[in-house]
């Protein structure tokens, strides 16, 4: 797996400490056009949408922004970050299953954007707050395609009995939903969104979506008359954590997407005229990496730890999930790898562990270790656990570097707390 020149990393971390978080910047840059460049058709028009929980800061909201994409978004705080960087609100789509009602005025507050809405109290709260403001938004209705898509429970969204969306059976329920949105004076319809999960490698997967919502979409039109301007496919593209995964190319995936779509379009006769993607992890998850410093080692009758400055604080993931990471010892790169050590964090928790079988050359204090792949729900799901604080952000371009989100230092943390009497 690649990474940025050694001699970059080092010198950001003279700079900030470890651990750190590194994005390389031209690998996002071309993660983004190779999304732009693929995921396009002259039947219909087509948008990228960044979904913004993989990782969410002002740099990437603009980076993103200037390069033409529109944007996932799910709570107040993540609209407020990509407003105040310069996202016009009618490029945002905003999810989640139980938006409140300061989120939704607030997001009504701020101009005429999509809202993807969950269920039919979300819908109805929605249209209660968009009659009272007077302001307009555009809906979109989330079905549960019921396609099962091979990845972790946790982060699989489309099985029958999910938190999320309207399950694709009740097509009662959905038509209901679509007539109270056609009744408001406010609201507009524009179509349907899905999403299956998340970290999924093959390509059929997304076929099977994309005819599941075809099938749906044709009934609705046909027997229903619903007119459906939009459908928004979600995200869920697979990156490499290690060298075992092997996930198709993006300008694979795309292709094959918006074939199947413009076929389904016309052997139906269907007129869709947006079709929309959501990648977060495909975007930002490999071009990241964290570098932690080495500590103290331990030996048990059958493990060899190396500790790390860092862990679940800064990378719940493998504790979550069992995710599998890979990571390099950039201090002695060209030395072979003869221990297989775990790496565990510093957090007090059995748990902490980031990778269990690393083989690396014989480390030792003060060496610098790489994880690869850490640019997708590492910061964004990140904790203060023992008090850790989040890691600085640097963003690498060529060979400058700049620092996008500083260290949360002991002071920071303090910053938080007040004694102040509230009755
Ligand atoms: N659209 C919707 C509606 C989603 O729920 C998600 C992810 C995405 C798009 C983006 O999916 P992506 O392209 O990033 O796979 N924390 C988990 C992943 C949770 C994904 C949540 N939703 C992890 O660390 O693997």
């Amino acid at each position: 797996m690649l990474h940025p020149a050694t001699d970059i990393l080092k010198k950001v971390v003279e700079k900030t400490g470890t651990p750190v978080m590194i994005y390389d910047e031209e690998r996002i840059r071309t993660r983004i056009s190779e999304y732009l460049d693929n995921f396009k058709s002259d039947k219909f028009e087509t948008r990228v949408l960044y979904a913004s929980k993989a990782f969410c800061s002002g740099y990437t909201a603009r980076m993103a922004n200037e390069a033409g994409m529109y944007f996932d978004c799910v709570s107040g705080g993540e609209v407020y970050c990509l407003t105040t960087n310069g996202v016009p609100v009618s490029k945002l789509y905003f999810h989640g299953n139980n938006k409140t009602p300061r989120e939704i005025t607030e997001y009504l507050g701020k101009g005429r954007g999509h809202i993807v809405v969950d269920n039919a109290d979300e819908l109805g709260l929605i249209a209660k707050i968009a009659e009272e403001e007077g302001k307009p938004a555009d809906i979109l209705v989330r079905v549960n395609p019921g396609v099962e898509a091979h990845t972790h429970e946790y982060i699989a969204t489309a099985t029958k009995d999910s938190k999320f969306g309207i399950s694709i059976d009740k097509k009662d329920e959905i038509l209901e939903m679509v007539e109270t949105v056609n009744a408001s004076s406010q609201l507009e319809f524009q179509g349907f969104h899905a999403h299956i999960g998340s970290q999924i490698f093959a390509a059929s997967s997304f076929e099977g979506e994309i005819q599941a919502m075809f099938d749906f979409i044709e009934e609705m039109v046909k027997a229903h008359g619903v007119t459906v301007n939009e459908l928004d496919l979600g995200g869920g593209f697979a990156i490499q954590y290690t060298d075992a995964d092997d996930p198709d190319d993006i300008p694979t995936v795309c292709k094959r997407m918006i074939t199947n779509c413009e076929c389904q379009m016309e052997t139906r006769g269907l007129d869709i005229k947006i079709i929309c993607i959501e990648p977060g992890r495909s975007l930002v998850g490999d071009s990241g990496y964290t570098i932690y410093t080495a500590g103290c080692r331990k030996k048990t009758d059958s493990k060899e730890y190396l500790f790390i400055d860092g862990g679940m604080a800064d990378n719940i993931r493998p504790a979550l999930y069992g995710a599998e990471y890979q990571c390099t010892n950039l201090t002695r790169e060209t030395e072979p790898a003869t221990k297989n050590y775990v790496i565990a964090g510093k957090c007090c928790e059995s748990g902490d562990v980031i990778i269990k079988e690393a083989p690396l050359p014989e480390s030792y204090p003060g060496d610098l270790i790489l994880v690869y792949s850490t640019g997708a729900y590492g910061y964004s799901m990140a904790s203060v656990y023992n008090k850790l604080g989040r890691p600085p952000v640097v963003f690498v371009n060529g060979d400058s570097a700049r620092v996008v989100l500083k260290r949360e230092d002991y002071k920071e943390l303090e910053a938080l707390e007040t004694n102040e009497s509230i009755f």
